[in-house]
């Protein structure tokens, strides 16, 4: 941990106050963390007593982010990446500390490949251009997926012209591919996706299990801390020994594939079919049975399985579970929850209606240094 502030040109000129807490010492950032989803959680809670609060894992201050999504400006002869502001136009943040050092290694290359494929930088006001993001993932091996969001297909033969010239001066790429959003919308990717390299996810080694990260599936942004994750989520987990678990909002079976164990049944169900195929990989490499470690693409608001389960991990976007799925929760009772959250305002809504729930433990693990988001583990134990 660490009192220092990190030191940022492009805040101190105004071009980029995404960090919003980088004024702010780490260690009173990480305290405050902790103190106010306590206090969201305690209100939520009524006359249930509060859960035992761990203390939170910390971050590395910088160099944490291994997704980067640039949004691509300027001109073919001189592409900015970074962001769009609309009164500055756009900024080039190549340099962010945020981002994982292989990503900020081959920003600048990347950046040459956009002049080098004439690939005209998508103009907001004029509506005119074509590339709108570039999207980078970093991979704990120091692999990259690098995604290309384009308006249409206009520049695919030229990508693909080139598309060698960038494997070679980016050695550590991987996969790329093209995304398609012609929508004139502030969507950061479109439905249809065009992979240009034999490879076509990203093999992510956590805890000794890969993940594949295919283009269009969800990643934690900040790999060491997803890893401190799961590593708890399994040891909180293996204590209670269930026999029966479902993983609502498995993305590419991160907790399903950390909680499997010898005799234990888990069910993943998540709405995306490609982080479905992509978590059925993870389980065969990792050598487990598919009788026991099954992943169902499905909603998981109306998620029904004909199995009861002990215990149930729920891992949703920010809006949380919502009145409809965390009613179906309280009224089919399994013994335990484990809700990870990375809104701990619709965590404290969602524990509001688990009434028969006494939340026992807690922890807050700090993704997203040097803002105000966080995730949060919450183990509940039902009571009534
Ligand atoms: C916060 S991510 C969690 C992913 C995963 N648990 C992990 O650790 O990487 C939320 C996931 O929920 C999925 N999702 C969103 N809405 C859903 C729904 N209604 N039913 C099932 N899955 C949903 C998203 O595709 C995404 O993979």
């Amino acid at each position: 941990m660490t009192g220092a502030l990190l030191q940022c040109g492009h805040y101190d000129r105004f071009e980029c106050r995404s960090c919003t807490w980088l004024e702010r010492p780490y260690d009173e950032q990480l305290a405050s963390k902790q103190a106010t989803t306590r206090e969201l959680v305690s209100a939520a809670l009524g006359a249930r007593a509060e859960p035992e609060w761990l203390p939170p894992v910390a971050s590395a201050p910088a160099g944490f982010r291994t997704k980067a999504k640039m949004v691509v400006g300027g001109t073919v002869g001189r592409p900015t990446l970074g962001l769009w502001d609309p009164s500055r136009g756009s900024v080039d943040l190549r340099d962010c500390a945020l981002h994982s050092a292989g990503i900020v290694a081959a920003l600048p290359m990347l950046a040459s490949f956009v002049t080098r494929a004439a690939l005209a930088p998508y103009d907001v006001p004029t509506r005119s251009g074509e590339l709108k993001h570039v999207l980078v993932t970093e991979s704990p091996a120091g692999e990259l997926m690098v995604r290309w969001v384009l308006r249409s297909t206009e520049a695919a033969t030229r990508v693909r012209k080139h598309l060698a010239w960038l494997l070679a001066g980016v050695p550590s790429l991987r996969v790329v591919t093209l995304n398609i959003q012609p929508a004139h919308a502030a969507l950061l990717e479109g439905e249809r996706e065009l992979v240009l390299t034999e490879r076509d996810s990203l093999p992510m080694l956590v805890n000794g299990l890969t993940l594949h990260l295919g283009p269009r599936s969800f990643f934690q942004t900040n790999t060491d801390v997803a890893a401190a994750l799961y590593r708890t989520a399994r040891a909180w987990v293996d204590e209670l020994a269930p026999t029966t678990v479902h993983d609502l909002y498995c993305g590419v079976g991160g907790f399903a594939l950390h909680l499997a164990a010898p005799g234990r049944r888990v069910t993943g169900i998540e709405i995306s079919a490609d982080a479905v195929a992509a978590a059925e990989r993870g389980r065969d490499d990792a050598g487990l049975a598919p009788d026991l470690v099954r992943f169902l693409v499905g909603d998981a608001t109306s998620y029904l399985i004909e199995e009861r389960a002990d215990l149930v991990v729920v891992n949703p976007p920010r809006r949380g579970l919502g009145v409809e799925l965390a009613t179906r929760l309280e009224e089919s009772g399994p013994a335990t929850i484990l809700y990870s959250s990375c809104n701990p305002e619709t965590l404290a809504r969602d524990l509001a209606v688990l009434s028969s729930y006494q939340p026992v433990r807690a922890q807050v693990l700090d993704m997203f240094p040097q803002t105000a988001h966080l995730e949060v583990l919450v183990l509940l134990s039902r009571v009534a």
